[in-house]
C-alpha cells in the first residue's frame, strides 16, 4: 500500500517559518553557493524552497533558479518577494523534475516524505534530473536527530505578529513527530490560532552513499556546506551525478 503525505505548511505556519526560521537558509547560503560556482551560469533546481529564504541568496549571487514546493502558502510568500530570474512551482516529492545543473535544498526536505521508499523514488528523480556532473547539495535529518531530542522538552518561539509552541515525541527510532500550535495576528487585535502535526521519516546517513551510488551520485555526507554550524543529527549530503561511462 502506498503511504500519502500529509499537507504540511498551511498559510498560518507557513508565514510563522517565514518570519521566525530563517537562520537555518540563511546560514547555509554561502556554502551552498560556494559549491555552486562550478555551475554558474547553469540551472540551480531547488527542492523544497518553502518561502524563498534561500531562493533569494541564490537569485542575489546571479543564479537561474527553478524552485518547487509542496506547499501553496509557502510559495505565495516566495511569489510575494517578486525575485528575479526565479521560476517556482507547485511540486510534491518523488514528481519527475525539470533537468537542472544543480540540486539544492535546506530544512531536511526529504524526511517529510512518507517512507523510506518514497525517499528512494525521490533520491532517483533528482539523480535523473541531475545534468551529468551536475551538483547536489542538500541537507537531511539522520537516526541521531530523533536520539538527541528523545526528551525534549516543549519549545515556544515568538515574535511581533507571531507564535509557535511545539512539541516533540519519537514513536519509532526513525520517526520524529512534532506537534505544532500556531498564533498569528488576524486583525482587530485578534489572534488566529492553528495547529499542524509534522511526521519525518528520519534517515540513516552514513548508508546514504552507497544507497545514492546505485542512482548515480557520488556523495559524501558531512557536518556543514560550508563555515555553519548545523544542529545535532542535522547532515550535508553534497555530491555530483557521476557523468555516464
Ligand atoms: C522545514 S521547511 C524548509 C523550507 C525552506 N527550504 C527553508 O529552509 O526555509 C520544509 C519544506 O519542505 C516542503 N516539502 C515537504 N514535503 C515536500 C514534498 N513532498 N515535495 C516538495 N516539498 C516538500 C515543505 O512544504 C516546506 O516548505
Amino acid at each position: 500500500m502506498r503511504s500519502m503525505q500529509m499537507a504540511y505548511y498551511r498559510s498560518d505556519l507557513a508565514l510563522v517559518h517565514h518570519l521566525g526560521f530563517g537562520a537555518h537558509a540563511r546560514a547555509c547560503a554561502p556554502g551552498i553557493l560556494q559549491l555552486l560556482e562550478p555551475v554558474r551560469g547553469g540551472t540551480v533546481l531547488e527542492v523544497g524552497c518553502g518561502s524563498g529564504l534561500l531562493t533569494r541568496e541564490l537569485a542575489a549571487a546571479g543564479h537561474k533558479v527553478v524552485a518547487v514546493d509542496a506547499s501553496s502558502a509557502m510559495l505565495a510568500l516566495l511569489s510575494a518577494q517578486e525575485l528575479p530570474d526565479v521560476e517556482a512551482h507547485l511540486l510534491r516529492l518523488p514528481a519527475v523534475l525539470p533537468a537542472a545543473d544543480a540540486v539544492v535544498g535546506v530544512g531536511h526536505v526529504l524526511n517529510y516524505l512518507p517512507d523510506a521508499a518514497t525517499i528512494d523514488r525521490a533520491w532517483a528523480a533528482i539523480a535523473t534530473a541531475l545534468r551529468p556532473g551536475g551538483v547536489l547539495a542538500v541537507d537531511i535529518c539522520d537516526l541521531e536527530w530523533g536520539r538527541a531530542r528523545r526528551d525534549a522538552p516543549p519549545q515556544g518561539l515568538s515574535g511581533e505578529e507571531w507564535a509557535i509552541v511545539s512539541e516533540f515525541s519519537r514513536p519509532r527510532p526513525d520517526l520524529f513527530v512534532r506537534e505544532m500550535t500556531t498564533f498569528v495576528h488576524a486583525g482587530d487585535g485578534c489572534w488566529r490560532r492553528d495547529q499542524e502535526r509534522h511526521v519525518n521519516v528520519l534517515l540513516d546517513a552514513a548508508a546514504l552513499p552507497g544507497r545514492l551510488a546505485e542512482f548515480g551520485l557520488d556523495v559524501t555526507i558531512g557536518r556543514s556546506f560550508g563555515d555553519e554550524e548545523l544542529p545535532v543529527g542535522l547532515y550535508t549530503v553534497i555530491g555530483r551525478a557521476v557523468p555516464p561511462g
